[in-house]
């Protein structure tokens, strides 16, 4: 099959799947992430096709709507690639790159260590996508779908969390700005990605000043 063919299966297959996602994760989540990664090629090193399919595969089944479960989208990227009969050494990648990618992963120190330049670019574009104006956007999104509080100045950010209490959180949306939102910058992988991420990171330090100064009444 051509790689353009693969690719045009893989982002009906994705889109079909994320039909009843919640906001900040449905099909115009990986489309942003894709069309970031893509950017970034354009400055950085790695394979076309691992990149993309990555991009477009991450979070076809996220584990906070499988009870935890981490291994659902592994399986299902690796299922829908042998069904298109793509290559081994890339449903290999792949599926090691969907493991590897999120936060909350990396946070852990023990495990498989695995890397590649195609994580890097994938792992940068997912991160892009939660910083700036969109970051902001699906942060309360996602709040308000747990029913959680914007804000409540008794209630600290808690900067030490393992993975199984940052699960459990029901932490005020504007924690997870110093838990996890405001870490990203540094995180970055890629010289094109960690630019990027300047603005975006800038805007929301500008947001938070806005909102504690409307929080406290000031004029
Ligand atoms: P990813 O797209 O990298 O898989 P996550 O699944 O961790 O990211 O989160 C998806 C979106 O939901 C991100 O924008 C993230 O900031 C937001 N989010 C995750 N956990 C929380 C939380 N506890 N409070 C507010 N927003 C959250
Ligand atoms: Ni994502």
């Amino acid at each position: 099959m051509k790689e353009y063919q693969l690719v045009q299966n893989t982002i009906d297959f994705v889109k079909e799947k994320l039909q009843n996602a919640e906001g900040g994760h449905d099909w115009f989540h990986i489309e942003r992430v894709f069309n970031t990664s893509n950017l970034l090629l354009n400055h950085e090193e790695g394979n076309t096709l691992v990149v993309q399919l990555a991009a477009l595969l991450h979070d076809i089944a996220d584990p906070k709507f499988y009870d935890g479960d981490e291994s659902v989208g592994p399986k299902t990227a690796r299922n829908f690639l042998v069904s298109q009969s793509v290559d081994e050494k890339i449903i290999e990648h792949v599926v090691s790159i969907i493991k590897h990618m999120s936060f909350k992963n990396s946070l852990e120190t023990e495990g498989t260590k695995f890397t590649s330049k195609e994580l890097q670019i994938v792992q940068d574009a997912d991160r892009l996508d939660a910083i700036g104006a969109i970051g902001i956007a699906r942060a309360f999104n996602y709040g308000g779908f747990k029913n959680r509080e914007l804000h409540n100045p008794d209630v600290p950010p808690n900067l030490n969390m393992t993975k199984e209490e940052y699960k459990k959180s029901t932490a005020p949306t504007i924690n997870h700005f110093y838990e996890k939102l405001l870490l990203l910058k540094d995180k970055m992988n890629t010289k094109t990605g960690k630019k990027l991420a300047e603005e975006r990171h800038q805007f929301m330090l500008d947001y938070l000043d806005q909102f504690y100064k409307e929080w406290n009444g000031a004029e």
